[in-house]
């Protein structure tokens, strides 16, 4: 029996609501598998006692476990931007997940607002950048609060940063039955970043000739998520526009409660950190409405990242057979969807 070193951040809203049910069926699919599990109180109630959004001794914690499932962090109480950037952000930074992993994909039985679609037409990896690009922080401001504020928020692009995410973006493409990679940027007006992404990418293809490339601009691509999304295969993009499309994504494959992530270091330096693209929904916290297949797919991600690949399947396929039927179900409660599935992957 393999034990697995698990921390695990619940965070705010509706975070601890849909980690409770993620963990419910990691316990259900464990088996002979263990997980150590710590549990980290970071958070808006951890600032509002004490000021911290995450403590380096913290941070030296993280990094000794061999993973982390998180809920989402943000909180109307707290200045936005203080757990984004200093909770969230800093880990993805600190801990090097160069690949934020985003699979869009449209589950039968899943009703999406796009007309006319089937599971066919809707199954996507986004392969959204992680560490760079206008997330760094770079920037500052002048003048703050006078008629002649200046603010500034650069986008920083290294070739080394580009370069392994294009790469692990072929071997995604390379693995999958359509071999299609597609560059979303916007290179006509971002012409260093467009053009840094744009050279990476031609020179990376010579090395993976079976994998068809293409290129669209950010723009269009919002455009064809709704008109076209079968255009699509694997994606490579920036982490902003990775970060936007992804919510479109999720929109067309069924909702933001389905949308399942990963923030993944593929060179293993550090723990990844698996989480639902949603955040923490304050309009709905504390009523039991959060939907948390979406945390419970990303549970079946981290499964994968560790090397347990048939309890990931068995995650999905409850998943997969309790969405096929939810129509049928009526309104559900969190822990009544967890419960559901946590059955499925048991019985
Ligand atoms: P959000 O994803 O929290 O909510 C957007 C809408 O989707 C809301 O109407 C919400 O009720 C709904 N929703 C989200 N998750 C759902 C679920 N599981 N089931 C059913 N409905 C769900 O995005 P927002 O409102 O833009 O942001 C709220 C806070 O969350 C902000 O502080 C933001 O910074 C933060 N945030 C955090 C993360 C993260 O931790 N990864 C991601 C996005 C936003
Ligand atoms: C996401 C979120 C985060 C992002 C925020 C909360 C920092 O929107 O995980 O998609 O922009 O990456
Ligand atoms: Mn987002």
């Amino acid at each position: 029996s393999r034990s697995i070193r698990l921390a695990v951040i619940p965070g705010d809203g509706i975070g601890p609501e849909v980690v409770a049910e993620g963990l419910k069926v990691l316990d259900a699919v464990s088996g002979d598998l263990t997980f150590e599990q710590t549990s980290y109180d970071l958070g808006a109630a951890r600032w509002h006692r004490t000021g911290e959004t995450l403590p380096d001794s913290v941070l030296a914690e993280l990094r000794e476990q061999e993973v982390i499932l998180l809920g989402a962090v943000g909180d109307p109480s707290v200045p936005s931007g203080t757990l984004e950037r200093g909770l969230l952000l800093r880990t993805r930074f600190e801990l090097d997940h160069y690949v934020n992993l985003r699979p869009v994909k449209l589950f039968p039985g899943v009703s999406t607002p796009l007309a006319g679609v089937t599971p066919d037409d809707i199954d996507m990896v986004v392969v959204r950048e992680g560490t760079e690009g206008p997330y760094t922080g770079v920037g500052g401001v002048l003048r703050k609060g006078t008629p002649h504020e200046v603010a500034t928020q650069e986008s920083v692009n290294t070739a080394y940063g580009v370069e392994r995410v294009i790469r692990y973006a072929f071997e995604v493409a390379a693995s999958r039955p359509r071999k299609k990679l597609t560059l979303v940027h916007k290179d006509n007006v971002l012409t260093f970043a467009g053009d840094l992404y744009q050279r990476t990418l031609k020179r990376v293809a010579e090395e993976y000739p079976q994998v068809t490339t293409d290129y669209c601009h950010v723009d269009a691509a919002t455009m064809f998520f709704v008109s076209q999304p079968r255009r699509y295969d694997v994606i490579v993009t920036d982490n902003l526009f990775g970060d936007i499309i992804t919510d479109i994504g999720a929109a067309i494959a069924g909702g933001i409660g389905l949308a399942a992530s990963g923030n993944v270091n593929p060179d293993r330096t550090a723990p990844s950190m698996f989480e639902p693209v949603h955040g923490s929904a304050p309009d709905i916290a504390g009523q039991g409405k959060a939907d948390p297949t979406a945390t419970i797919l990303s549970v079946a991600m981290l499964l994968d990242h560790v090397g347990e690949g048939e309890a990931a399947r068995r995650v999905e396929r409850a998943v997969s057979d309790d969405l096929a039927e939810r129509a049928a179900l009526g309104a559900r409660s969190t822990s009544q969807i967890g419960d559901a599935i946590a059955k499925r992957v048991s019985g």
